[in-house]
């Protein structure tokens, strides 16, 4: 994998000038340029239309005389704005020199990047840059399509920013880090922060997003996946959104990863284990192949490298088409030539075809360093809602995979559990029917999970308050509904298990 070159990109602003992004941020903090001040400006419609990459509904929206306006054209919708207005909210000679604005002939001057308000997960103001026309969306939106383009904040950015875990910790990896965004995010709980990117230029678009947003800046190191980092580093936590795409070529940097199929996913998931410390969290969005003949769990479960845990979870599948559909637009390429479009598609379904894969999965992979002898691998798919940010779901997870594996079906009946908060029963069966046909429960938090429960599953759920051992519910339950207790106790942990290790019940302490 070669360096990036972009060439015909605009400069960027001086990354050493951390007195005038300090200067511009409170400039911008002082006009109310964050994210709820444009929510105020633009209206919830005009908001919405900016994430889609849509500008028509904000410029309409900020044809007036306020500052806050000319922030707004400024930076979000690559307007020029006269050198006069700006200089009444902005230190502009300094934006000039160290180059966040440049004069554009006449007496106006122009963004050189894109700078976006992005409200933090404590309410922080902080800002995202990124390349002109960028900040969101793929390369195909109002951006360019030049090879190392730094895209803004997406969907996957902020997927990955919520199924972190954010405890406390001494090193951080952020491993592709385009805009800093997860950087940004690990600055928050992480002594010491690395960002890498095989592309110079986000490396050098992440020192302004940092700088800009008032966070301490981060060891920054080019190269491709762990080259930038030496054999015997390792952290506490790793994140990266790579560039997951599984495509016939690397054409953009920011999403193909110029490896074969979904070989660069699986090579940093391999290769996170040795870089993780004790108990360390490494967390991925990934795209893994479907091949035909092949069971798609197992082959995510031979990416888990050795001495970790594991916690996949397939969130979406596409069939082939879908998928080269999707990435195809993503690139702006159904706006070409359609001859050239249909070229594209081809290679792509030719691709596909040369892997015999089927289809493509996307989702999550978390490992966690572990000492145990017999690491837990959890591959499951679950398509449905969640409710994010769920890093501290995925470290409870982590958390009951721990106390599964340390006590048998003996210590199960001896322990005792409550139901956790927010779980409800709904009983599902015909209109007018005397009992339920099934009886699910549902979570209303983090993974969202129902699972279907027999009658003593549910009876048994609905005790739980950490007062009586499972045992001793179990033995009351027998007596209710006529069952041999001895029985009873014998079929019933594997319930109980599934039910702690889908975050139904927890172990009451
Ligand atoms: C999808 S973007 C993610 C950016 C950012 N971390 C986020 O969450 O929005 C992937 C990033 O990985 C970088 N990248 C591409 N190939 C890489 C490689 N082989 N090693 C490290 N980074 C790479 C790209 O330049 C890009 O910045």
């Amino acid at each position: 994998m070669g360096g990036v070159s972009h060439s015909s990109l605009s400069p960027l602003p001086s990354s050493d000038r951390v007195d005038v992004a300090a200067r511009l941020r409170d400039a911008l903090l002082g006009a109310s340029f964050t994210a709820d001040g444009l929510l105020d400006l633009l209206g919830a419609p005009a908001y919405a239309a900016l994430a889609r990459s849509e500008t028509v509904p904000a410029l309409r929206a900020t044809r007036g005389d306020t500052p806050l306006e000319a922030l707004v054209r400024l930076f979000l919708l690559q307007q020029p704005v006269p050198q006069a207005r700006v200089a009444d909210v902005l230190p502009v000679e300094d934006c000039l020199d160290s180059g966040w604005l440049t004069g554009v002939g006449g007496d106006e001057v122009a963004a050189t990047v894109d700078i976006r308000p992005y409200g933090g997960s404590d309410g922080e103001d902080w800002f995202i840059v990124s390349d002109l026309g960028c900040a969101v969306g793929g390369a195909g939106g109002i951006g360019s399509r030049e090879e190392g383009v730094v895209l803004g904040v997406g969907g996957a950015s902020t997927t990955l920013a919520g199924i972190t875990v954010r405890t406390p910790v001494a090193a951080a990896l952020d491993l592709g880090t385009g805009s800093g965004i997860q950087a940004l995010h690990a600055a928050q709980h992480a002594t010491r922060v690395t960002a890498t990117d095989l592309n110079p230029r986000a490396l050098h678009i992440t020192a302004l997003t940092l700088a800009l947003s008032g966070a301490p800046a981060a060891d920054l190191r080019e190269g491709s996946l762990f080259e930038p980092i030496a054999d015997d580093e390792t952290y506490d936590l790793i994140v990266s959104n790579p560039p997951f795409v599984i495509s016939p070529g690397a054409r953009l940097t920011y999403r193909d990863g110029g490896m074969g199929g979904d070989d660069l996913c699986r090579t940093l998931v391999q290769q996170a284990g040795d870089r993780l410390n004790e108990g360390g969290y490494a967390q991925f969005l990934a795209n893994w192949q479907h091949v035909e003949g092949e069971d798609w769990q197992d082959r995510l479960r031979s990416w888990v490298p050795r001495g970790c845990d594991a916690w996949i979870v397939q969130r979406e599948v596409q069939d082939v088409t879908q998928y080269a559909e999707l990435w195809l637009r993503d690139a702006g390429d159904h706006r070409d030539d359609p001859a050239e479009y249909q070229a594209r598609y081809d290679a792509w379904l030719d691709e596909f075809e040369a892997r015999k894969v089927k289809a493509v999965g996307f989702g999550w992979i978390t490992l966690r360093r572990a000492t145990a002898a017999e690491p837990s691998i959890t591959v499951e798919e679950w398509p449905h809602p969640v409710e994010q940010p769920l890093g501290e779901t995925v470290r409870a997870h982590f958390d009951r995979v721990d106390y599964l594996r340390a006590h048998d079906d003996a210590a199960l009946l001896a322990g005792h559990f409550k139901l956790v908060e927010e779980v409800v029963q709904e009983q599902v069966g015909l209109p007018g029917a005397e009992d339920p046909e099934h009886v699910v429960l549902r979570q209303h938090r983090g993974m969202c999970r129902a699972t279907k429960v027999d009658t003593v599953g549910a009876g048994f759920a609905g005790v739980c308050d950490g007062t009586l051992s499972a045992g001793r519910i179990l033995d009351a339950i027998a007596q209710l509904v006529g069952e041999d207790p001895v029985l009873l106790r014998d079929r019933t942990p594997a319930q109980i298990r599934l039910l702690v290790e889908q975050g139904f019940l927890e172990p009451a302490v």
